[in-house]
């Protein structure tokens, strides 16, 4: 470009004086640019379990008054799967409705061509974040979102009422089924009518898929499909592994199981009405919640694994283990936002140590940082997390990487099996025969 200050060739030491006439002019435009930039309203997406929205909406106040920008903060479906509908609505309209998404683990292969690449914003802090997650949101080298927290299934139990029983906290799925059985019936006979021994998740939705992984799993029969690309799904661990579960439906467990998401079986564990709950780390704060009934009488493990009792597994294609599912939210700018930067700069302030640091000891919600898990006050707020960066390091996942966008209909066909055998319409061994099929159909010639 045509400098104003050059027309003409100019002797050595104006043409210097005009030079830095023309640097500082650039400087001066930008800081006006700057100055002038109008502050930005942006749009945020908050979960709204537990306690998710209140601290959600106080973390992105603070970077507004920083910024001087402004946040409205937007609560998608609690249910993932129909969260993910409506996003991939805006995306279909390329709406600038919602500038920071919150996204599920499960999702970047899903979503990734309407999200940001966050490298020329990050300025490396991916590098104190676990690598795992990293890795998971690192789609053909772009990063398309930052980890807020990472997530894993756990076992809650009343310590309580296993003390009244003289009983330990499972190991096996065989000891809990025992213990809950046994639980059950005392608490109903000493009038306790409405008391189940197990909650769980087993709506026909993302959270089955992964409550049925853990069961899988667990057993010794893998995750659905291996790191191959083979489907690993119809083997005897993983029929045995439904059916079990199936046998809890009606007996230990309410009925109303089959429509149940993570809110529902904490309203009824939170409510004392439950021995056992399976769940994921959120529900541990409000448990211990001042208004709370079990205030004080919860404690939390790893999920049992499938050997019975000691005894011998049946042929799987993993091992017997204790396995919790992978999980966990990270925040993404969307590519239709209209003010990118500043989005940009909101999930870089949310996703930093100190409101992951907030989060973990008010909010319960794990870490994305492991630094914070040798942190002593984080952990004198949730003992349980001392040994989940360990649980967090073998924790299952699904096959959300292997099948990119068509992981939807892989877990859609894993839920509907799942819930044909829960709801006693098939048994496992013929659910994961067909689920093999229609497996095979998703993939065709490959992932
Ligand atoms: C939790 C997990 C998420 C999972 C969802 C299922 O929010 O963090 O990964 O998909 O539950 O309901």
């Amino acid at each position: 470009m045509t400098s104003p200050f050059l027309l003409y060739p100019a002797p050595r030491g104006l043409h210097r004086l005009a030079v830095l006439a023309q640097r500082s002019l650039a400087l001066l435009a930008l800081a006006a640019a700057a100055a002038a930039a109008p502050a930005a309203t942006l749009t945020i997406a908050c979960g709204s379990s537990g306690s998710e929205l209140a601290f959600c909406k106080r973390h992105a106040d603070a970077w507004a008054r920083q910024t001087g920008h402004s946040v409205r903060t937007f609560s998608p479906p609690n249910n993932g799967t129909e969260a993910l509908a409506l996003y991939r609505q805006l995306f279909a309209a390329k709406s600038a409705d919602i500038d920071v998404l919150l996204i599920d683990v499960v999702w970047p292969g899903i979503i990734k061509d309407h999200l940001l690449d966050l490298k020329p914003y990050s300025q490396g802090v991916e590098r104190e974040h676990f690598p795992a997650l990293i890795a998971n949101n690192t789609v053909a080298g772009r990063l398309l979102g930052m980890p807020w927290y990472a997530d894993t299934g756990l076992l809650y139990y009343r310590a309580d009422l296993l003390q009244k029983y003289g009983l330990n906290p499972p190991d096996t799925w065989a000891d809990l089924t025992a213990a809950a059985t046994r639980v059950q019936a005392g608490e109903r006979a000493a009038g306790h009518a409405d008391f189940y021994g197990y909650v769980f998740q087993a709506k026909a939705y993302e959270g089955l898929s992964c409550n049925a992984l853990e069961w899988v799993a667990s057993h010794g029969g893998g995750s659905l499909i291996d790191a191959a690309g083979n489907i690993t799904i119809n083997n005897p661990a993983a029929a045995r592994a439904l059916d079990l579960a199936a046998s809890w439906v009606g007996t230990i467990s309410p009925v109303g199981v089959l429509n149940y998401g993570e809110e529902d079986a904490r309203g009824v564990f939170q409510n004392g009405r439950a021995l056992f709950m399976r769940n994921w780390p959120y529900a541990w704060a409000p448990a211990q919640a001042a208004d709370s009934l079990i205030r004080g009488k919860v404690g939390v493990v790893a999920l049992p694994q499938g050997a019975e009792g000691g005894g011998a597994a049946v042929a799987g294609v993993g091992p017997v283990s204790h396995a919790g599912t992978l999980g966990g939210w990270q925040l993404a700018v969307s590519r239709y936002s209209q003010n990118p930067a500043a989005a940009a700069s909101l999930v870089m302030h949310m996703t930093s140590a100190a409101v992951q640091k907030d989060r973990a000891i008010h909010g319960a919600f794990n870490p994305s940082r492991p630094a914070l898990y040798l942190d002593p006050e984080v952990i004198a707020a949730n003992p349980f997390m001392a040994s989940l960066a360990g649980i967090l390091g073998t924790a299952v996942a699904r096959p959300s990487g292997l099948a990119g966008i068509k992981y939807p209909a892989v877990s859609l066909a894993f839920w509907d099996a799942t819930h044909d055998v829960l709801s006693k319409k098939s048994t496992g061994e013929v659910a994961v025969r067909k689920l093999e099929g229609k497996l095979k159909l998703v993939r065709r010639e490959q992932w």
